[in-house]
């Protein structure tokens, strides 16, 4: 039988894959704090403040014990410093409501400040092995090409198609990996302007490429 479009995305993540730090750990506090980091900002930017995080605060305990102020120094020149109070306030909660666990659902995660649908489906998925799909820039953008979704990426109500066809794809014991392997693809050879089909693992079934629209999509209308 063919490979499945996950198969083929999560044998060429394991050949291409970044080694990221918080790719190498399923200790959810490590996901938990990289997502944070992560949202609005870039990879080569985020990553020194990751590893200043942890080796700060090892553990969510730690985080959560931490004096406000110090903590916000520790984020100076990420900005955003709403998820600074939000980083530090949720730590505090999985410490005082979870006793120090975070908790394992896709729906309870996201009662967690400044957790929203990504991150939870991020933690959810990399820290708990949860057949979630993760919907993110990158994903809208793969999977609009993919299978030709023509629909406006920045309306809202329009998430949830995103989120049922990759829910489709998605691998039954390595759900994992392939959310992973589907924003690396984004992040990587599907970019905005200048796709790299040549070296795409899933060019041959891409009905962008196929149609030769693939700079055409996603759609995004200006809010
Ligand atoms: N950006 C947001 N989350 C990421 C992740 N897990 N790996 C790489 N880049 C990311």
């Amino acid at each position: 039988m063919a490979k499945s479009f996950a198969q083929q995305i999560i044998s060429w993540y394991k050949n291409h894959m970044r080694e990221l730090p918080w790719r190498l750990t399923e200790d959810p506090y490590k996901i938990w704090l990289s997502e944070i980091i992560l949202q609005q900002t870039r990879v080569a930017q985020g990553l020194p403040y990751y590893e200043k995080f942890i080796a700060k605060y090892p553990t969510v305990h730690d985080l959560a014990v931490a004096p406000q102020d110090e903590v916000l120094r520790m984020w100076q020149g990420l900005g955003y410093y709403s998820r600074a109070r939000n980083l530090h306030s949720c730590a505090q909660s999985v410490v005082e409501d979870y006793d120090g666990h975070f908790p394992e659902t896709y729906e309870e995660l996201q009662k967690l400040k400044g957790v929203g649908k990504y991150t939870a489906a991020a933690i959810a998925s990399f820290a708990f092995k949860k057949k979630v799909p993760v919907v993110d820039g990158n994903v809208f953008r793969v999977l609009s090409r993919f299978l030709v979704i023509d629909k406006d990426i920045a309306d809202p109500k329009n998430f949830k198609l995103f989120f049922e066809a990759s829910k489709e794809l998605i691998s039954e014991d390595q759900p994992d990996l392939y959310n992973q392997a589907l924003m690396e693809l984004g992040a990587t050879l599907c970019s905005v302007s200048k796709p790299a089909c040549l070296l795409c693992p899933v060019a041959e079934e891409c009905q962008a490429r196929i149609e030769g629209k693939q700079t055409e999509l996603p759609i995004k209308l200006k809010k």
